[in-house]
């Protein structure tokens, strides 16, 4: 899919479909178009959209109209309406398409160039079936989409793309079972991401973990047969400035560990490594665009699993810190294995460090499936974390992190426990994760509501992507 910016009036353009947008209260700029709308009785809310064939006045053989609700255009709705765009589009086989510019309420041309190509090309990605030797018969690829705009700087259009097009990576990586996305695999994924755009890339090794003392990682991967992996790429795209630190939970499959799940979903645990694909995303996204920026990201890859070498509730461990942590239960592992690969980035000296993890179900709780959860111990950090999130339409919602909560982490048996029990989950992992975060800047995203969504539609979002996508360009 080619995008691009043409200064003509969608009427004029003489490809397959030209689409323009409608309001509830507003009449169309095209009186053919007006009088249709009235005739079909279109109900031009966001999200709404049909195909006339022949229009007066179009060179196109075909319009798709689209409803965007009431001015002012709001960012959502606008993403709203792309999606059914789109959706008509590839079922028109449209190959070429040129759309009407809109005026978006608070944002400006480029937001509306790169947002446009980041929910276009990301409304076409193909779930893969894995091993399937059928083709997916909704293969269908739009080959150009023009967007009317004064404006004949391409950049913009390139970052929507680069940004659809690691939120592609994440989202494959995050659909794949945990039989294929092993932590070997998301390793060697690493390696080719690294191949591909020459990056910096280190491999930490299991026996090399010993080493460093990453005693609370590997307590988690002991009682899975797959290795555990400490990946790291580096991206250098401002000589030695410091870098933007990003580190992304990579539990491949979580069963709980000895502290068992319950069977029902148990599947959507494949999707524990979504922060890890957020983050691999990320940095694509981020080295395709060529930022001027130093990027960093870490991903703990490990496998949760119950073994007669599991760890056991009531354990003990030493993290890479040399804190002490009592495992009062085994399925709160994210944090046993962030908690090491936390220390493990002092030595990169980071401007910020940003981690992301489907760590708490405690957060669907709280903030549903729309906001991931943001909490920190630099308000600036995490105030830009919120505004890169309503910038990009994957929005975080703060949630605090006072002493009184970290009081529920105390053990008798060691410096702290991993769990804080019932209340306020999400804040108490929160907490244990700050015990490890007090030499620099830092933030975390709790996405376990946003990673993926469950039910008929089951799939990888590619969020956070577009959110930390955004802050990183915010940095240049
Ligand atoms: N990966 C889960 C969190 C999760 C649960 C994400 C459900 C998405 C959906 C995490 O490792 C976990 O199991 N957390 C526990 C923590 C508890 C034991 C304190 C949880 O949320 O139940
Ligand atoms: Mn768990
Ligand atoms: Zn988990």
């Amino acid at each position: 899919m080619e995008f691009s910016l043409s200064n003509q009036l969608v009427s004029h353009f003489d490809g397959d479909c030209a689409v323009v947008f409608v309001f509830c209260d507003k009449q169309s700029e095209y009186e053919s178009i007006q009088s249709s709308v009235e005739l079909n009785n279109f109900d031009a809310d966001a999200g709404n959209a049909m195909f006339i064939n022949h229009v007066n006045g179009f060179k196109a053989g075909t319009v798709v109209v689209a409803g965007l609700g009431d001015l002012p255009v709001s960012a959502k709705k606008y993403h709203k309406a792309l999606k059914s765009v789109t959706k008509t589009l590839i079922g028109l086989k449209a190959k070429s398409v040129m759309l009407e510019s809109v005026v978006i309420d608070g944002f400006d041309g480029s937001w509306l160039q790169s947002s446009t190509a980041r929910v276009m090309q990301n409304e076409t990605y193909l779930v893969d079936k894995v091993g399937s030797e059928n083709e997916n018969e909704s293969a269908f690829e739009i080959e150009s989409i023009a967007i009317q705009s004064g404006d004949d700087d391409a950049h913009e259009l390139s970052f929507g793309l680069a940004t659809a097009n690691g939120m592609s990576l994440a989202r494959y990586l995050g659909d794949l079972p945990s039989n294929i996305c092993t932590p070997t695999f998301l390793s060697d994924t690493a390696k080719s991401l690294a191949k591909e755009f020459s990056l910096g890339c280190e491999i930490i090794e299991e026996s090399e973990m010993n080493k460093l003392g990453m005693g609370s990682l590997l307590s988690v991967s002991k009682g899975s047969i797959e290795s555990p992996k400490l990946i790291n790429l580096t991206y250098t795209g401002n000589g030695n400035a410091k870098p933007v630190v990003l580190i992304g939970k990579g539990v491949t499959f979580d069963s709980g560990g000895i502290s068992l799940k319950p069977g029902a979903a148990m599947d959507e645990m494949k999707y524990d490594m979504c922060g890890a694909a957020a983050v691999l995303g990320t940095m694509r996204a981020v080295a395709e665009m060529k930022l001027k920026v130093n990027l960093t990201i870490v991903v703990p890859a490990v496998e949760n699993m119950p073994a007669h070498n599991a760890s056991k509730p009531g354990d003990v461990v030493k993290s890479m810190s040399g804190q002490t942590i009592e495992i009062l239960n085994t399925d709160a592992e994210g944090r046993l294995i962030l908690c090491d690969a936390l220390t493990y980035v002092e030595k990169f000296n980071p401007e910020v460090v940003i981690d992301t993890a489907t760590l708490t179900g405690a957060v669907i709780i709280a903030l549903g499936k729309h906001h991931c959860g943001v909490m920190g111990n630099d308000q600036e950090l995490v105030d830009d974390l919120i505004s890169a999130g309503n910038k990009a339409l994957d929005t975080a919602w703060q949630l605090p992190l006072d002493d009184e909560y970290d009081d529920l982490l105390k053990s008798n048996f060691a410096d702290m426990a991993n769990i804080g029990g019932r209340e306020a989950g999400t804040v108490t992992a929160a907490c244990f994760l700050a015990r490890f975060s007090k030499k620099y800047r830092w933030a975390h995203l709790d996405i376990a509501g946003t990673a993926w969504v469950s039910g008929k539609n089951k799939g990888s979002t590619g969020r956070p992507v577009p959110l930390l996508t955004q802050y990183v360009i915010d940095q240049v």
